[in-house]
């Protein structure tokens, strides 16, 4: 008699891990602080927000290594380090070579009614935000099943399926909160319906 068996392959992993206390409060304060600072200082990111990020501000385009231009940024990155570490160890990856290295780290500052439409991380192995100010109601980080495109004619899941059997999640934010995925993995932001700033900090990681 041959028992029948049910397998779960091809996992895509969401890791997420939340700060809390007085000491990452006042560390956090230090980052938003910078975070509208080198906003209101840098005319060159903000001309090129107004073209690509329309009606917000991201320092993806210049000022994208925040890790090696302010101390802060740097802390952040020191903190980060061992749960990227931690997540590509749960890939099982073989790191023996060439560790993990954080090359980007940007800022984006959505007012309402900013949004940033599905995209990927070229040229990244781990990528993933850290939420700085998240007034309540600021939209979450959704994903999409990466084999979305492939399901022709699958049925579609049961509104209530189980988690793992979705094709979209959207990881909520919260300050304090960041999330790491595998750059491949498509994701977007909805737009912030709340009237006042959601403040996230971005990174990715190269081998
Ligand atoms: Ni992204």
């Amino acid at each position: 008699m041959v028992a029948s068996r049910s397998l779960a392959l091809f996992p895509t992993r969401i890791y997420s891990h939340q700060w809390r206390g007085a000491a990452w409060q006042q560390f956090n304060s230090r980052l938003l602080n910078e975070c509208r600072q080198f906003r209101d200082d840098d005319a060159g990111g903000q001309r090129w927000s107004q073209k690509n990020y329309y009606g917000g501000y991201t320092s993806y385009h210049s000022l994208c290594r925040m890790q090696e231009l302010s101390p802060t940024f740097a802390q952040l990155e020191k903190k980060l380090r061992r749960h990227a570490v931690a997540f590509a160890a749960e890939l099982e990856w073989d790191l023996a070579s060439k560790p993990l290295v954080m090359t980007d780290c940007w800022i984006n500052i959505m007012p309402q009614g900013v949004h940033h439409s599905g995209h990927i991380h070229p040229l990244s192995a781990v990528s993933g935000t850290y939420y700085v100010r998240t007034p309540r109601g600021s939209s979450g980080l959704k994903f999409e099943d990466p084999r979305l495109d492939r399901f022709m004619a699958a049925p579609p899941r049961r509104a209530d399926c189980k988690l793992e059997n979705r094709v979209w999640h959207t990881e909520s934010a919260a300050a304090g909160k960041f999330v790491l995925f595998e750059s491949w993995l498509r994701h977007e932001v909805p737009a912030n319906s709340i009237h006042s700033e959601r403040v996230s900090i971005s990174f990715n990681y190269a081998w």
